[in-house]
């Protein structure tokens, strides 16, 4: 079975048995009767960069469905199912008018895995407004509510990275969102002069959104055109010492006070200034917009595309001594 549709990368790996499960009692139901076998869970396929086939059984978390669970006055407690598209649900907010999660519109994948790694764009992260996710345990089939303490999020990060890697498939999540008094974020990046362009000066929920779209496709490829998966790697956070090292020989290198001793450098920057910008290496290639984005032009195989990550990562690590990590789950 090929997961070349499967996967943002279009990577044309083979699954070796595949089953797209549509609720919570028919995952409970395929995890028993499959105990014993290997299993590998996908979700929208948005953050995996697939080096091989994989001998194990597939499972396709395509459950669907957003329902309100409680609201009042001011907010409204939505719980999405795993396997509704981001976007989509993001977009089906917006056209409640439930403020929120506007700055992250357009984040490929599906909503099941947006906790995993805390997903984030434009000032606003998911854990903002994130209030659980319901989760099945692979080994035992038992539903466990996870609260936001309990998933431990960082920059990119979560529980279900770290201790709880590959034991729990998330089935749904519930976010609080504001009916009214919505908090527009327009401060990061371009936003504000995206809006400016488009004569918008008090900015609603969707005007937000479009602002976001905007910014993304102009720098971002469409995976349905081209394969990728966003953001390859992380920001890396280094401490101030060596920041201050590194930033005397580079002064024009960017980047963001994170804490008193650590601060962000961004990937792309570096990745650009070290000439990877837009190159090409067989199909696997730096998209020209974005160098943070690796791409497919058609029939990389996913080894290609690491090969190409890990030379630009030691081009990095020699010109700046600065090491970056991949964000995408290298399979
Ligand atoms: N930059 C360059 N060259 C490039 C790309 C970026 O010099 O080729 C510089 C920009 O000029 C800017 C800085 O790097 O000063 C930061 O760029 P940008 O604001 O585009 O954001 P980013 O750090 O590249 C992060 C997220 C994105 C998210 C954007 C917007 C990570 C790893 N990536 O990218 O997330 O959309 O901020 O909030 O944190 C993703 O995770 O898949 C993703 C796309």
């Amino acid at each position: 079975f090929s997961l070349k549709n499967y996967n943002t990368f279009g990577i044309d790996a083979k699954a070796k048995e595949f089953v797209s499960v549509h609720s919570v009692e028919e995952l409970k139901k395929v995890l028993k009767e499959n105990a014993s076998k290997e299993k590998f869970i996908l979700g929208g396929g948005s953050n995996m960069l697939l080096t091989q086939d994989i001998d194990a059984l597939v499972i396709h978390v395509a459950i669907k469905g957003i329902r309100i669970v409680e609201q009042d006055e001011d907010f409204v407690w939505i719980k999405a199912n795993a396997g509704e598209n981001w976007h989509e649900f993001v977009l089906h907010t917006i056209g409640h008018n439930f403020g929120g999660l506007e700055n992250m519109s357009l984040i490929p994948g599906n909503v099941g895995t947006t906790p995993v790694q805390n997903i984030g764009a434009y000032g606003a992260e998911i854990k903002d407004t994130f209030v659980s996710c319901e989760a099945v345990n692979i080994a035992t089939q038992e539903t466990k509510v996870f609260t936001k303490e309990e998933c431990n999020f960082g920059y990119r990060e979560s529980v279900f990275k770290q201790e709880l890697k590959g034991k729990y498939i998330i089935n749904s999540v519930m976010f609080k969102l504001t009916k009214r008094h919505h908090k527009i974020n327009v401060g990061y990046g371009d936003i504000q002069k995206e809006l400016e362009k488009q004569g918008v000066t008090t900015p609603t929920l969707k005007d937000v959104s479009n602002a976001v779209i905007a910014i993304r496709q102009s720098k971002l490829p469409d995976p349905k055109e081209l394969g990728n998966s966003g953001s390859f790697f992380k920001n890396p956070i280094i401490s101030r010492d060596h920041f201050n090292k590194v930033h005397s020989k580079f002064p024009d290198m960017k980047f963001y006070e994170v804490s008193e001793n650590e601060i962000k450098v961004p990937a792309g920057w570096l990745i650009e200034q070290a000439g990877f910008k837009g190159i090409r290496v067989g199909d696997a290639g730096v998209h020209k917009n974005q160098a943070l984005v690796l791409v497919n032009y058609g029939n990389a195989t996913g080894k290609e595309i690491v090969d190409l990550s890990k030379e630009i990562q030691k081009a990095v690590l020699d010109k700046f001594t600065i090491a970056i990590e991949a964000e995408v789950n290298i399979i």
